[in-house]
């Protein structure tokens, strides 16, 4: 191994330093993904940018942009590589499939599972294949099969017995069929996964026809394109400054929430508290999601904060539930003279039917502070649209797949 010490910082030297970094941080837990990062040469596969910024940068390094100037493909970050791939828990001799390809995370499969020919990696844009092909090959990974594909679709000659793990590595909004047809029946599902207005990338395994999480991460991923791309809906809520997200197609009346969000506002504080470092905050969001619609986030400037037009929320968003006429989002506030610092969550509601809202959504916090915030992980079922299974109860329907969150 090379050792980390005084001189410039080679490309190897960073890369122990970077695994180093993972292993303290949580994110490397097992000595098998540990010995793949050490062996990937992560900077032979963004050529684009120095390998200080490879081994040293937190973030994904984006590689292609759209004509409106979004990004559609990069290199995810090195702890978002090293999450999902302790979440799919790739052994040796598996066949694997990864869908959106930058090159890297194969290489990584590659070295999980020890033998190149096992891995395919397929993305629909002839860009990006043609790079991570280049890419594979120059740094050593040649026998990887890359396929221009719509990943969505089921794919030219998959194994006969299934892929053992499918790692979708770009914000899909559906399970697609093909998804399921194609793992093995003991296979992993690693997928980040859009829902409500929240995005997790979510590993799923087969549980009696159904597909049940096991791990849920915070994530953010480039979308889809093809089949299965998905058209967020927004509804304004005072100009680019307050936005409401509203997913699969939830019914939202735009005019009559945009004029509830401007009459009085009622607010209720739920006695419930968070400390900063508890990751609390996070499960409530998608607890809430199986336990309440319609269901979306209140998306805020900064600016909106300061001139009070919202309570405080944070910048990625807060849930927000609604009806015709009202609207109820979550805010925080500080508990005073607490250190370390906590929060108390709370309820602001907009409409006519504003009391009422906002005591739906404190019950519900209420609820999941008193069952479920120290039940571990919510768990995300998807059944498929034609199964009959389905519980009763709040659904997240998409698509393919049916989901519940429990
Ligand atoms: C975040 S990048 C992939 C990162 C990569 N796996 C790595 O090693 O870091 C997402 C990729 O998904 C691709 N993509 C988008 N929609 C797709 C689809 N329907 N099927 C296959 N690939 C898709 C994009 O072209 C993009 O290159």
């Amino acid at each position: 191994m090379t050792e980390v010490g005084a001189g410039a910082a080679t490309p190897d030297t960073l890369r122990v330093q970077m695994v180093a970094d993972l292993r303290a941080r949580g994110a490397i837990t097992s000595p098998e993904v540990e010995s793949a990062f050490l062996k990937v040469p992560r900077h032979l596969f963004a050529p684009e940018v120095t390998a200080e910024e490879v081994y040293q940068a937190p973030e994904g390094i984006f590689i292609k942009y759209n004509p409106q100037g979004r990004p559609v493909s990069s290199v995810s970050a090195p702890w978002l590589h090293a999450q999902m791939l302790e979440a799919a828990q790739v052994e040796p001799g598996m066949a694997v499939l990864e869908i959106g390809s930058g090159g890297c995370n194969a290489a990584l499969l590659a070295e999980l599972v020890g033998d190149q020919t096992l891995v395919t990696t397929v993305d629909i844009d002839p860009d990006i294949t043609a790079r991570a092909r280049k890419l594979l090959a120059e740094a050593g990974y040649g026998q990887v099969r890359v396929e221009e594909a719509d990943g969505a679709r089921p794919l030219r000659d998959p194994p006969p017995h299934g892929f053992d793990r499918i790692i979708v590595t770009v914000g899909a909004s559906d399970l697609p069929t093909a998804w399921t047809d194609q793992l093995a029946p003991n296979g992993r599902l690693v997928v980040p996964l859009r829902f409500r207005g929240l995005s997790r990338t979510i590993a799923f395994t087969r549980e009696q026809g159904h597909l049940r999480s096991d791990t849920l991460i915070i994530s953010g991923f480039v979308a889809m394109q093809g089949d299965s791309a998905y058209a967020p809906r927004t509804v304004r809520l005072a100009g680019q400054d307050v936005r409401l997200v509203v997913d699969e197609g939830q019914p939202a009346e735009a005019e009559a929430l945009t004029e509830a969000f401007t009459g009085p506002r009622h607010e209720e504080w739920t006695g419930v508290e968070l400390g900063g470092s508890e990751r609390i905050l996070p499960r409530l969001e998608v607890w809430l999601a199986g336990a309440t619609a319609p269901y979306g986030r209140l998306r805020a400037t900064q600016a909106a904060t300061d001139r009070g037009l919202v309570g405080w929320v944070l910048s990625r968003g807060m849930p927000a539930v609604w009806n015709r006429h009202s609207l109820a989002y979550l805010a925080l506030r500080r508990v005073a003279q607490t250190t370390p610092e906590r929060y108390e969550l709370g309820v602001i509601a907009h409409g006519p039917g504003r009391e009422h809202l906002a005591a739906h959504l404190t019950d519900a916090v209420r609820r999941f502070d008193r069952e479920a915030r120290n039940a571990g992980d919510p768990v995300v079922r998807a059944y498929h649209r034609h199964d009959h299974e389905v519980p009763a109860g709040v659904t997240v329907d998409k698509p393919s797949v049916r989901l519940t969150i429990t």
